[in-house]
This record gives structure tokens, sequence and C-alpha cells, in this order.
């Protein structure tokens, strides 16, 4: 695998790249490419991020991004801009990596990408190649081609497969890399530009690749979908998921990533993306029943997870203090974007609950639209004041090393429910506190 400072600049023949969009996939995109060698220009719309990046910051969390955007910057191999056209105009090769977000009727929401191809469409350089690394439906390399309207420039689909939280080591190892184009020629032009991560590279046309990415999302999701179907079932007949994940997994047909149970599957990826799957699938006229399945598992883990703290307090959610640990969709990263947490926070309002939260990403007193009013502590200590239940909803590492025997005099109730199996059951237990974990007794 390869170490960022033994490929410090090492590409034999640099290219001229454009990076549109500074999110979680644009930042660590721009700075493994400018890290090979590549001149690269990243545009930004949005000020407070191209700030913080022209600052030498990243305005995302990722671990070791800081560490390499300074010795980028200060290579003068990474420009930062605000317009795409300032950064499209002198670019062989230019990356979209605006959002797509979910639409209204599950379908992907591509007015970022219209939009970025409308304002770049009349200073491509001749030879262009326009390259979709935002997960994009089939067809989008058609669409963007009919947008930009230039014989002259090719339009070639390379999904982004990073984990959020580990960006910049999936960056610099990505396990494959996936290129659509309409020539093996053209798709080696964006491959080559990361010869040296040696990846696997797999060249196909661009309705393969573009499917590539939402095949691999929905099966993540399914996955993770029969482990937490797996735990209801532990639970039900007294089982041990923990043992039959691992007795699963070990078989290398199946491996034990994705089957830990948790709170249900979120983040800015797996709900959109098996939204968009499965619209796809009904225009296509073709049966997705195996993904819809998965989403309605998953809500019905959701829902699971709220009786089960029910349950925990005798039957009342109404006017109980459920004091809830871990707002973003994973631990690593500060992106709340499609949170199952948030979503049983909001199940657990709408039954007459209050909550007291505590993110070690989240400032307290947040006053953030997504977090629906609750309150946010400095502290779980802070946050478990009072409380009636302690509900783990992110597998934070932290929460792993809290001593529950201090927390024993300020909670009202001696409950817990660990969404993330995550805490030492014995520990908890020897506090004085019930627990419940998913499948595990
Ligand atoms: N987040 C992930 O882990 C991940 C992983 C793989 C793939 N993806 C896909 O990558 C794409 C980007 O996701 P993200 O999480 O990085 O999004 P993001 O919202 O974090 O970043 C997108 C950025 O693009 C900027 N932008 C939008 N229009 C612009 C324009 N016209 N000019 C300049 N900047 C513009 C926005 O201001 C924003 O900062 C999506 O399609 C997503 O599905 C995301």
């Amino acid at each position: 695998m390869p170490n960022p400072s033994e490929i410090l600049g090492v590409i034999a023949s640099p290219r001229r790249v454009a990076v549109i969009g500074a999110g979680y996939v644009g930042i660590p995109t721009a700075v493994v490419l400018a890290h090979l060698g590549h001149h690269v220009t990243l545009a930004e719309r949005d000020a407070t991020r191209r700030n913080s990046l022209l600052a030498g910051l990243s305005p995302i969390m990722e671990e070791g991004l800081d560490d390499l955007l300074v010795p980028t910057l200060q290579s003068g191999r990474l420009q930062i801009v605000e317009k795409a056209a300032d950064a499209a105009g002198a670019a062989e090769i230019v990356f979209l990596c605006v959002a797509t977000p979910q639409g209204d009727d599950g379908h992907s929401d591509l007015s970022f990408i219209d939009a970025v191809s409308r304002e770049i469409a009349d200073v491509l350089p001749a030879g262009a190649i326009v390259v979709n690394k935002s997960t994009v439906p089939v067809g989008t390399a058609q669409r963007v081609a009919d947008l930009l309207g230039r014989r002259d420039v090719t339009v070639v689909s390379n999904p982004e497969f990073l984990r959020e939280g580990f960006a910049v080591y999936d960056s610099f190892n990505p396990e494959r890399i996936v290129v659509g184009a309409p020539s093996s020629a053209i798709g080696h032009q964006v491959a080559d530009l990361f010869a040296p991560l040696r990846a696997q590279v797999v060249m196909t046309d661009e309705t393969t690749s573009e499917l590539t990415k939402y095949a691999a999302n929905a099966f993540l999701a399914a996955k993770l979908s029969f482990a937490n179907t797996m735990s209801r079932l532990c639970d039900a007949l007294g089982g041990n998921v923990d043992d039959l994940s691992l007795g699963m997994g070990l078989d290398s047909r199946i491996g034990r990533s994705f089957l830990r149970p948790g709170p249900g599957w979120g983040g800015s990826c797996l709900p959109k993306d098996t939204a968009a799957l499965v619209a796809i699938a009904h225009d296509a006229k073709v049966d997705i029943s195996i993904v819809e399945a998965s989403i309605s598992s998953n809500h019905a883990q959701q829902a699971h997870l709220v009786n089960a703290v029910r349950d925990t307090i005798g039957g009342k959610l109404d006017g109980a203090v459920v004091s809830v640990w871990g707002l973003t969709f994973k631990a690593g990263t500060s992106d709340r974007r499609d949170s199952p947490a948030l979503e049983i926070v909001e199940l657990l309002l709408a039954a007459g609950a209050s909550v007291r939260g505590f993110d070690p990403t989240v400032a307290a007193d947040a006053t953030d639209a997504d977090l629906h009013g609750i309150g946010t502590f400095a502290s779980v200590h802070d946050a478990a004041a009072g409380s009636d239940v302690i509900l783990v909803l992110t597998e934070w590492p932290q929460f792993a090393l809290v001593n529950f025997e201090e927390l024993a005099t300020v909670v009202r109730q001696r409950h817990v429910v660990d969404a993330r199996n995550l805490l030492s059951m014995r520990d908890v237990r020897a506090a004085g506190f019930s627990y419940r974990g998913l499948g595990r007794r």
C-alpha cells in the first residue's frame, strides 16, 4: 500500500486538472492528485469552505487531511478558486464532485451537476475530459455531454468509493478505480492520473460504471439490514449476534465487515443511493424488491429501537427524559446528513420524550435545525443528568470508556440501551444500570 510521503510528486507526466466542489469527495480528490504531482485547481462556491481551505484547514472533519493540505498548498500545485469556469478553463481533465441529493421522488437531484455543466461548457479547452465523480444515475454521462454541447469534449464516469472518516486513507489506497468511458484510450487518461496508487482498474462503459456505484452501496445497505434483522431474531430467540456475525463473517464468501447491528444505516450515501437505485429500476420496469426490503427493514430497525427504549423504562415515553449519546451517522465524522441517530431522536420526540444529546462534534446549546430543538451538552455527564435512560447511537470509542459509577448519581433512572453494542455490559450492570444491547444479553 502506498504511503503518501513515498509518492509525493512522483507522477511522470503531470496533467492540468480541475476539481469542482470542495466537499467530502472533492477535497480528498484534489489533495491526492496535487500530492501525486498534477496541477490542480479546486473550485468551491461556498466562501466559508474556500477560506478554510486557503487557511490550510479542512472544512470537513477527516483524519489526516489538514496534515496533507498545508504541504500541498505550499507546493503550489493546488489552487483554490470560486468559479467552476475559472478552474475548468485551462484544465485537461475536470472532475465534477458536487452533491447529488435525493429528490422528492427518490430520483437523484442533478441540479448541481447540470449547473456546473452549463457553467463550464463554453470555457473547456478542446479535447478536455469531464469526469463524473459524483454518484449519478445511469445516463448522466450522456446528460452532461448534451448540456456541454461540445463534440470535442468527452464525458467519463469515475465513481468514488471512499468512506467518510477514512477519506485520506481510502484516497491513497483505493481498492479499485472504476472508469466508464466511450473508449479505453480516454478511460486510461483518467485512470493514469492515479497510476502511482497501484489500484486495480476496472475499465468499462459509462452505464456499467454508473450502475456499479449504486450496486455497491445497495449491497452494503442490504448487508447491514441483514445484520440488524439477525440481531432482532437473536433478541427474540435468545441468541448472541456478536458470535453469529463472527460465525457468518469468517466465511470468505461473506466477509466480516458490515455485519455489526446498529441503529439503522444512514449518512450521505446509502439512503439516497438505495432510493435512487429503486427509482432507476422502477423506470426500467425491473423488480428491485431485494433493495426495497433492505430499506423497509432499516425503518423497522429504528422503530424497534424506540420500542426497546420504551420497554426499558416501563412502557411510556411521554414525559421521559432520554440521554442520547452520538448524533452523527457514524463515528469519525461530523456529518449528520441522514443520520439514523437524528431519525430516532425525531421518533422519541414524537412519542413525547425529551432528549438531552451529546456528540463530540456538536457544541453545547447548538441550535442547528436538524437537531429538532433538543438540548445539546458539553459532556456525556451533563447530557445524562436527570435522564431516565441513556441511549448510545453513535460508536464514538470514548463512550466505551465512560465510568458508569460516576453517572449513577446524576441520572433519574439507571437504564442503558446500547444501539451499537459498544459498551461493556458487565461494567454497566456492575454500576447498577440495566443494560440492553442489540441481539446480546
Ligand atoms: N460523502 C461521501 O462519503 C461520498 C462518498 C462517495 C461518493 N459521494 C458522492 O460524491 C458527491 C459529492 O458528495 P460530497 O459529500 O462531497 O458533497 P458535499 O456537499 O460535501 O460537497 C459538494 C460541494 O460542491 C460545492 N458546489 C456545488 N455547486 C458548485 C458549483 N457550481 N461550483 C463550485 N462548487 C460547487 C458545494 O458548495 C459543496 O461544498 C455526491 O454525488 C455523493 O453521493 C460521496
